[in-house]
């Protein structure tokens, strides 16, 4: 249980919130490279963050991630001409290059080129910086000074043919998604039928710890006899980032829409080899929900407002234990339940709840470290070289020190 401003400082992300400040700090998606394929194609619009904005391609195929708001008399940029090194606003023919600057001023023809070049001094429109790696538009939204490197993100140095990406929103804060992303009890219910967890081995020890890239979820579960415990040991990488430790690998990235939507990135890959058309199949049957959006939106077939198709008969017959199809489907649908944000000041928090109590206690801490000017983790590129694994270890073994060397990859698996 939080207390409601814990809960706020945690889930709030618009500009100027601890977390929000936090989350801008790093590299945040934007959208996949081909919403905007071809030089001066048609400008999207995203919403990140809390914030209003317009991604184009201009002529030199350079990204620009512009507010949607012209700075003249606030049209939006989206219905803007994408001509020429710039977006035009088509109100009054305001340009916009991608790093925000107003190159051109037709609407008043009288002025000197000394009032003109005043003028577009001044009439600036807020851009944030892109980069495109792993065919997704990263935008970076802190302080300039503050820009760290690209993170040597595994899945996003992968060919095309060894990744396979799809994005959905949910409909919730991020928190509940990153917090179901690593639940480790929910695997045993929500997702029981699934994927084949052993209820009759529980988990006993639970271990979050902080690493140089953010934090590592451990859970140990012990099989009896005096046994190795099997440990299950999951990445999270600051800010918003789980790579799963399956065949083939995946990742997931909860951004922030606003405070109550969230757009989640799902990639499966495999580092060493392309992804066959078996991998794709079971890539898609696991997901469920995004696979399979409304043609032309972010917006999942399975939705809260068919109640994500839940099948009843398939639940009272065991066959599923939600009756709802994919895991995809059964996390968003039991996320967005929670509300819009969870409101954990009412939560009664059980002993199997000990990894997501942990975790809460780090991103504050995370949080404060942010707001004494102490070094933040993940800023080093080469700290993100980790995957999520499974191992076994004798019970006295210590955990700290295993777990930060068994997540560790190759530096050579991350060549681009
Ligand atoms: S509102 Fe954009 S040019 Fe006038
Ligand atoms: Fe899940």
């Amino acid at each position: 249980m939080l207390s409601q401003h814990e809960n706020d400082l945690l889930t709030r992300v618009g500009a100027g919130t601890p977390m929000g400040e936090l989350m801008r700090r790093y590299w945040i998606p934007a959208a996949f490279s081909h919403q905007i394929a071809a030089p001066d194609s048609a400008p999207v619009r995203v919403r990140l963050m809390g914030e209003n904005l317009v991604l184009f391609r201009d002529t030199r195929g350079r990204v620009g991630l512009i507010d949607e708001r012209c700075p003249h008399r606030t049209a939006s940029m989206f219905f803007g001409r994408n001509e020429e090194g710039g977006l035009r606003c088509v109100y009054h023919g305001l340009k916009f290059d991608v790093d925000g600057n107003c190159f051109d001023i037709p609407c008043v023809p009288q002025a000197s080129e000394v009032q003109k070049r005043n003028l577009l001094s001044q009439l600036k429109i807020k851009s944030y910086p892109c980069i495109e790696r792993g065919e997704v538009v990263w935008t970076y939204m802190g302080p300039p000074s503050h820009k760290p490197e690209f993170p040597d993100l595994e899945w996003t140095r992968v060919t095309k043919a060894q990744r396979f990406a799809t994005r959905h929103i949910q409909e919730c804060n991020w928190l509940q998604g990153l917090e179901g992303g690593f639940d480790p009890t929910h695997l045993t219910f929500l997702h029981g039928g699934d994927v084949g967890r052993d209820r009759s081995i529980v988990v006993t020890l639970y271990e979050v710890i902080p690493t140089d890239f953010g934090f590592v979820v451990g859970t140990g579960r012990d099989p009896g006899e005096g046994r190795d415990i099997l440990w299950n040991v999951n990445v999270m990488l600051m800010p918003f980032h789980k790579i799963i430790s399956s065949v083939p690998h995946a990742a997931h990235v909860w951004a922030p829409i606003d405070d109550e939507n969230t757009m989640l990135y799902s990639i499966d890959f495999t580092p060493n080899r392309d992804l066959t058309e078996a991998d794709l199949e079971r890539s898609k049957a696991g997901r469920g929900i995004h696979t399979e959006n409304i043609p032309g939106t972010d917006h999942a077939i399975r939705n809260k407002g068919n109640d994500y198709l839940i099948d009843r008969a398939q639940q009272a017959s065991g066959a599923s234990f939600t009756g709802m199809k994919g895991l995809g489907t059964q996390d968003c649908a039991i996320q967005e339940s929670m509300g819009a944000i969870a409101d954990r000041s009412a939560e009664h928090l059980l002993a199997c709840d000990a990894a997501i109590i942990k975790i809460r206690r780090l991103l504050l801490q995370t949080l404060k470290d942010h707001a004494d000017g102490k070094p933040l983790p993940g800023m080093r590129p080469e700290s993100y070289r980790v995957r999520s694994t499974r191992y076994e270890a004798p019970r006295d073994a210590a955990f700290t020190a295993l777990a930060r060397e068994r997540v560790r990859i190759d530096a050579p698996a991350m060549a681009k």
